[in-house]
């Protein structure tokens, strides 16, 4: 198995203060790699360490199986950082700025052929902005320019930190589309920070879920969701004065059943979804009860991280 990224008990104490507390961890090579945690959990502080921005307080860091402590300038030029709070020159318009970080990479790195400028740009919906100062750019053309910044000179291993925080819905879609064309890449390996589920659920291959400093729980999407057993939840919502709990007693795989009868509202959680469905829709049929609308949600990515890291 080859790994972009091996953690080895790393821990970051600011002071008296400790914000990474002993993690280990593995990520493979390819595809994209999610770090979820709510804020305050250490992601920015995990990844500055990884990414050699600051010193590891105690254990060590692997990336593309070299020794960050002590080979960092042979790393840097195969990684592309995206920060999450970036300070460009304003004055500068897209394309000199991009120009400028290009010479920086290629001073450091020699040449390398990755996508074009164009392609980014395009990409990442910033076409149009070529000759526009960085200070007349939104934020989320902002953010999304520090995304084309991070992939400049080609890297192997990308690393965003929550690359779609506080982006309007455009500009998230934009993100999500051009991450998921980085990802086709089987040798490129991006590591992202977010607190977004859907976002983690729609990219990642993996995740890991840390909170207040530490790894509780690591395993693709549905491994999670799977590990957690959460059940699938249905809620029902009958004709006015019609139903009664008594009609769907003694259920196969139903867990949980709650009835309102101010709203006429029925929520089933079940292991059997399907078969669950059935039952209910045939006591209606039976009693000529209508069902005016009815959900099924299965448990997600939410439901795991929210049992982790608590409702707050
Ligand atoms: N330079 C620093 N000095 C002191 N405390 C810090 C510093 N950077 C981060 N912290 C603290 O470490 C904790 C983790 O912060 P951070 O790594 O930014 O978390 P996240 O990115 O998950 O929101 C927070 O409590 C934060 O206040
Ligand atoms: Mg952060």
């Amino acid at each position: 198995m080859i790994y972009s990224l091996e953690i080895n008990d790393v821990r970051k104490r600011y002071g008296d203060f400790e914000a990474v507390k002993g993690m280990s961890f593995r990520v493979r090579k390819g595809g994209c790699f999610g770090i979820l945690g709510p804020n305050g959990a250490g992601k920015t502080s995990l990844l500055a360490m990884i990414e050699g921005l600051t010193s590891i307080t105690s254990g060590s860091i692997s990336v593309l199986g070299m020794d960050v402590a002590t080979q960092i300038r042979k790393i840097q030029p195969r990684m592309g950082v995206q920060l999450q709070q970036n300070n460009y020159f304003r004055f500068l318009t897209v394309a000199q700025l991009l120009k400028f970080y290009q010479e920086l990479r290629v001073a450091g790195n020699g040449k390398r052929n990755g996508k074009p400028v164009a392609w980014l740009l395009d990409r990442l919906g910033l076409s149009d902005k070529l000759n526009f100062k960085v200070e007349q750019l939104s934020g989320g053309q902002k953010q999304r320019l520090s995304i084309a910044v991070a992939l400049l000179g080609d890297p192997d291993v990308i690393f965003l930190d929550e690359p779609t925080s506080a982006l309007d819905p455009h500009s998230r879609l934009y993100t999500w589309e051009f991450i998921e064309q980085l990802k086709q890449d089987p040798d490129k390996t991006v590591v992202l920070t977010t607190h977004y589920m859907e976002e983690a659920e729609r990219l990642c291959d993996e995740i890991m879920i840390m909170n207040d400093g530490k790894l509780i729980a690591q395993g693709s999407p549905s491994e999670l969701v799977q590990s957690m057993q959460a059940h699938h939840s249905i809620q029902f919502r009958f004709a006015k004065g019609r139903f009664k709990l008594e009609f769907v007693k003694d259920m196969v795989g139903v867990i949980d059943l709650q009835w309102d009868d101010k709203t006429d509202c029925l929520r089933v959680q079940t292991r059997e979804v399907a078969d669950t469905l059935r039952e209910i829709l045939a006591v209606s049929e039976n009693q000529s009860i209508d069902v005016i609308n009815f959900d099924v949600n299965r448990p997600n990515l939410e439901d795991v991280f929210l049992s982790h890291t608590g409702k707050d």
